[in-house]
C-alpha cells in the first residue's frame, strides 16, 4: 500500500470544467523548483512557465532572447516541484511563427524533454497552421491574444490593446478561430475588461486575464511582480502582495552585519 496521498492532477478537461461551473482559475508564472513547489503547495491551480523569464530571470528587456533550450531548463525545474498544479510553457520567439514543422518540433521537445503539459503560443490567425500541428500531435495548446509581447517591436509600446474598434472586432474572431482549432484555453493580455467580458461570453473554452478586468474565467500574474520581487514594475492591473524585495535585502543587510561583528555563527550554530 502507498504511504502517498494521492494528489488529483489539475488537466486541461479540469480547467475547462471550471469555466462550466463558473469557478475561477488561479494562474501564476514559475521558472524554478522551489518557487514552483511553494506555488503548487498553495493550490494553484496552472503554473506557466512563461518567457517572461527573459525579464524576471534573466534581466533582459524583453521576452525576445530567450531560447528553447532555456525555456526546457527552467519547465524541467518547475515540473519536478509539482503534484498538482497543469504546467503549461511558452515556446519562445522564433520557434514557431511562420513555419509549422519548426513549431510542432519546438513543442515536442518541450513535452519530451520537460515533462510539462501543454503549450502556449501568441498570436491569432496567423500562426494557425503551427497551432494545428502541434494539436495534431496531441499538444495541448493555449492561445494568448491582446498584448502579446513578442510583437512588442511591432506595436513599440506595453500600453493597453484593441481599445479601437477594428482591433477589438478582430481579437473577438482570433479568439474564437482559436477555439475552433481546438486551443484548451486562452490568455488575453492587457485589454479593456468590457472586451475581456465580451470575449469570455463569445467562447466555451476558459479564458485567463492579465489585465483584462474582473469577468475572465481565471486570472495569472508574474510570481515575481505579485511577491515584490520586481520592484520597478506599477501597472495598473498588479496587485503586489508582498514587498520582498525590501523583506529580503532587510535579512541579508543583518546577515552581513552578523558576519562582520562576529555573532554569526555562535556556539550553537557550529560542530
Ligand atoms: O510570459 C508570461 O509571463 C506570460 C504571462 C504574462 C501571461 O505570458
Amino acid at each position: 500500500m502507498s504511504v502517498h496521498k494521492e494528489v488529483k492532477r489539475v488537466t486541461v478537461h479540469v480547467v475547462q470544467a471550471m469555466k462550466m461551473r463558473d469557478e475561477k482559475i488561479s494562474m501564476l508564472t514559475a521558472y524554478d523548483y522551489s518557487m514552483a513547489k511553494i506555488l503548487d503547495a498553495a493550490g494553484i491551480d496552472v503554473l506557466l512557465v512563461g518567457d517572461s523569464a527573459s525579464n524576471v530571470m534573466a534581466g533582459h528587456e524583453t521576452t525576445l532572447p530567450i531560447t528553447l533550450d532555456q525555456m526546457i531548463y527552467h519547465a524541467s525545474s518547475v515540473v519536478r516541484g509539482v503534484k498538482r498544479a497543469l504546467i503549461v510553457v511558452d515556446l519562445p520567439f522564433g520557434t514557431y511563427q511562420g513555419n509549422s514543422k519548426k513549431a510542432l518540433n519546438s513543442a515536442i521537445r518541450i513535452m519530451k524533454e520537460s515533462g510539462a503539459h501543454a503549450v502556449k503560443l501568441e498570436g491569432g490567425k496567423e500562426i494557425e497552421d503551427s497551432i494545428k500541428r502541434i494539436l495534431s500531435a496531441g499538444v495541448p495548446v493555449m492561445g494568448h491574444l491582446g498584448l502579446t509581447p513578442q510583437s512588442i517591436y511591432k506595436f513599440g509600446t506595453y500600453t493597453v490593446r484593441a481599445k479601437e474598434e477594428e482591433e477589438a472586432k478582430n481579437l473577438i474572431k482570433d479568439a474564437k478561430h482559436l477555439e475552433k482549432l481546438g486551443c484548451f484555453a486562452l490568455v488575453l493580455e492587457k485589454i479593456p475588461a468590457a472586451l475581456a467580458k465580451k470575449v469570455s461570453e463569445s467562447i466555451n473554452i476558459p479564458t485567463i486575464g492579465i489585465g483584462g478586468g474582473a469577468d475572465t474565467d481565471g486570472q495569472v500574474l508574474v510570481t515575481h511582480d505579485l511577491l515584490g520581487i520586481t520592484k520597478d514594475f506599477h501597472p495598473r492591473f498588479l496587485r503586489r502582495y508582498l514587498e520582498l524585495f525590501d523583506l529580503i535585502k532587510d535579512s541579508v543587510e543583518q546577515y552581513i552585519k552578523d558576519v562582520k561583528s562576529g555573532d554569526f555563527p555562535n556556539k550553537n550554530e557550529q560542530y
